[in-house]
């Protein structure tokens, strides 16, 4: 009894989505899947969650949950769509309610904010099944209020808190984002067992260094370039530099899409 775990990167977003499944099982979980959205035609189209797909059918992997660590800004969720072709529960954390509640009149949306556009909310502690094993939700707000990390069988699926640590940690400027409740996520996310797994949502590969996602608890704590410091100093590093980025290109697009659930077939 063990997890396997496949790593996907979506180049046009950076992001990494992940295939893990029991492999006694097959039972299966797919976390932060991407569509594809082409700015000039502003089409949705599905080829990147397809390679999913298939990756899902060929090693007849029974597909229980579709995760998103947390409503993206920088990409649309293939979430849905896979839904409706492999019959998983979408997952999100309890608190869609307020990235909904806060982000409906700003976006001037029509939809409902209760979270019934997704399938399971779960909350900071809960367990979702996986086969054999178990997967923990650790609550980790602070990038968004509804970040989530997921733990199972000495990995863990870590959203946008960490990045790879020669890249420091995600932003925190969006809205009800907090630097400080990121400070404490990561601080909850070091307590794990050090020879932890960790699988990070994007890499930008910096200095033109090649992709790399993965990475240990004991390597984040003495070497991520963002938590060589107080907490202090972490949330006014993070302020400071939030204050300098650009905001998402996709986000005018992919928060609406996102946080209401859609997809487009
Ligand atoms: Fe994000």
């Amino acid at each position: 009894m063990a997890l396997k775990v496949i790593p996907f990167f979506h180049d046009a977003s950076n992001t990494l989505s992940y295939i893990l499944f029991c492999e006694t099982t097959k039972d299966a979980a797919i976390i932060d899947s991407v569509a594809d959205y082409d700015q000039n035609s502003q089409k949705i189209s599905y080829a990147s969650a397809d390679v999913l797909l298939c990756y899902v059918q060929k090693h007849q992997l029974n597909t229980k949950w579709l995760i998103e660590t947390h409503v993206h800004a920088d990409h649309l969720s293939a979430s849905t769509y896979l839904r409706n072709k492999l019959g998983a529960k979408t997952v999100v954390s309890e608190h869609i309610t307020k990235v909904q509640q806060t982000l409906k009149p700003i976006y001037e949306l029509d939809c409902a904010t209760d979270g019934s556009q997704f399938d399971v909310h779960v909350k900071d502690g809960e367990y979702l099944p996986l086969g054999e094993l178990q997967i923990k939700v650790i609550g980790t707000p602070g990038h968004t209020p509804d970040g989530i990390s997921l733990y199972c069988d000495g990995h863990v699926f870590i959203g946008d808190t960490l990045f790879m640590p020669d890249s420091g940690s995600a932003r925190c400027d969006f809205p009800n984002g907090s630097a400080q409740e990121l400070y404490d996520s990561i601080a909850r996310l070091l307590s794990l067992p050090e020879q932890t797994k960790v699988w990070v949502c994007h890499d930008y590969q910096p200095n033109g260094r090649a992709l790399d996602f993965h990475s240990t608890m004991a390597e984040q704590r003495d070497n991520n370039v963002h938590l060589q410091q107080s907490a202090e100093d972490f949330v006014a590093q993070r302020q400071q530099r939030d204050a300098t980025l650009n905001k998402p290109k996709l986000m005018d697009v992919a928060v609406p899409f996102n946080l209401q659930g859609h997809s487009v077939v």
